[in-house]
Formats: structure tokens, sequence, C-alpha cells
């Protein structure tokens, strides 16, 4: 059975970025954020043709299933051809798939966009679609109901520990919305502590964090991931 953003934990769910761990140690630095009280971990797959950056792919989606069979993975594809990866991903037991709105070719992006979150579901899992700093609302607005899950991405993809863009705080505001209480808005890119609040109001509701998180010392994960949630006790 393939796990849920809505029965992962109360809103907002914390999703570390595990591109900002030690690869070295990434069952360790997983197990702390996840012990920590992270409810999902996030994947950031890279083809060094969408973005400027290679990362991981299936193994390692299939390797962290076999560590932690109880979290919700959630693979975030920054690639220029995310369909030739759904089902490897499926197989290797992940739970959510994002694709991209800005590699999708002109004029059919639309419907190759529905097209892709049929697909995925029909595999199992929940459907995400992403958007870009400068893309705007507006592109992605009339079919975002299609999707379990929309992804504002608060840096422009490629690597972990770049500075939060505020712009996208206006067009995350929109999609809250217009999608209501029901669907989930995920933020990822500079995510942390002294933004996180901002990214909450703006209605996001599943918090991206790489270096925020991975960053610091294991002993300060659980302090870092309830300030990223906005609990202060
Ligand atoms: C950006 C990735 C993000 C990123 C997050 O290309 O999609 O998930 O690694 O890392 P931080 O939180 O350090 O920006
Ligand atoms: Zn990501």
């Amino acid at each position: 059975m393939k796990r849920r953003f809505d029965d992962a934990g109360p809103l907002p769910l914390i999703a570390p970025s595990i591109l900002a761990a030690d690869f070295a140690h990434m069952a360790r630095d997983s197990a702390a954020a996840v012990d920590a009280g992270a409810e999902v971990l996030h994947l950031d797959v890279m083809d060094g043709h969408f973005v400027p950056n290679l990362t991981m792919g299936p193994d390692m989606c299939r390797a962290l299933r076999r560590e932690f069979p109880g979290v919700l993975l959630d693979v975030h594809l920054m690639v220029t051809y995310p369909q030739q990866f759904f089902e490897p991903f499926a197989k290797a037991g992940a739970d959510h798939l994002t694709f991209h709105w800005e590699p999708l070719a002109e004029g059919r992006a639309t419907a190759t966009a529905l097209e892709f979150a049929r697909d995925i579901r029909d595999l199992g899992l929940t459907a995400g679609i992403a958007i870009n700093p400068p893309t705007p609302w507006e592109r992605i607005a009339p079919i975002a109901e299609s999707f379990d899950m929309v992804l504002v991405m608060s840096v422009n993809p490629g690597f972990a520990g770049q500075g939060f863009i505020a712009s996208v705080l206006d067009k995350t505001r929109r999609a809250r919305e217009k999608l209501g209480g029901g669907k989930r808005v995920q933020m990822d890119g500079g995510v942390s502590p002294s933004t996180a609040a901002d990214v909450r109001h703006a209605g996001c509701d599943v918090l991206v964090a790489g270096s925020a998180l991975f960053g610091r010392p294991r002993a300060e994960f659980e302090r870092v991931i309830r300030e990223l949630r906005g609990v202060y006790v």
C-alpha cells in the first residue's frame, strides 16, 4: 500500500530534502530526520539537462524504502522527460511523484500534464506539478485541481543551499485560494526556520527543507523541525 500525504500526520508536514544530507551517511542522516519528527523524505532527481546537476535515481529510492518502510517517499523529478521514470520509481517504492511544467512541449503542455497525472495515478501513486520561480501561477491554474499537490519552487532548481526567493509567496497565496483546503501546496528551496512562517502563512502545508536541517548538528534536528512547523513549545 502506498502512503498518502493526507494520512501522514497533521499539517503542515515536513519533508527533508536528502540532497542536503551526507551521501556517505544517507541512512543515518535520513533516520535522524525521521526520528526528529519528519513525516516525508523528499528525493531530488536531476538529469543534468533540465537542471545543471546530477543526483539520484530509483536505486536510491529503493534503498530508502527498504530502510524506512513507513515513511512517505516524495520524488521531485527535475528532468526533461519525466515519463520514463514513473514506472521505475513506482517499482522502487515511491509514494508520490512531482514533475515540472516547464519542460512540457509548448502548445501541448496542458494535455501532457493531465496525461502524466493519470499515468502516475494509474501506478497507484499521487501526482504533483511544480512551477519554477519565473513561471506564473496562471500557466497551471486551469489544471491544478487535477493534482494532489502543487509545488511552488522558491529557488531555481539545481542545488541545495540557495537563497529563498520571497516573490513566489504571492502566487502561492493565489494557488491556495484556488485550491481550497483539500489539496497540498508544497514549497521547496531556501525554506528555513526564518522563512517558514511566511511560507506557511502563504498557504503551504508541505515544507521541504534541505540545508536548513541537514546543515545543522543532528542534536538540533528536533528543534529545527518544530520551528519549520511553527511549534515553539
Ligand atoms: C532544489 C531542490 C530542493 C533543494 C532544497 O533544486 O529541489 O529540494 O535541494 O534544499 P534547500 O532547502 O537547501 O534549498
Ligand atoms: Zn526538491
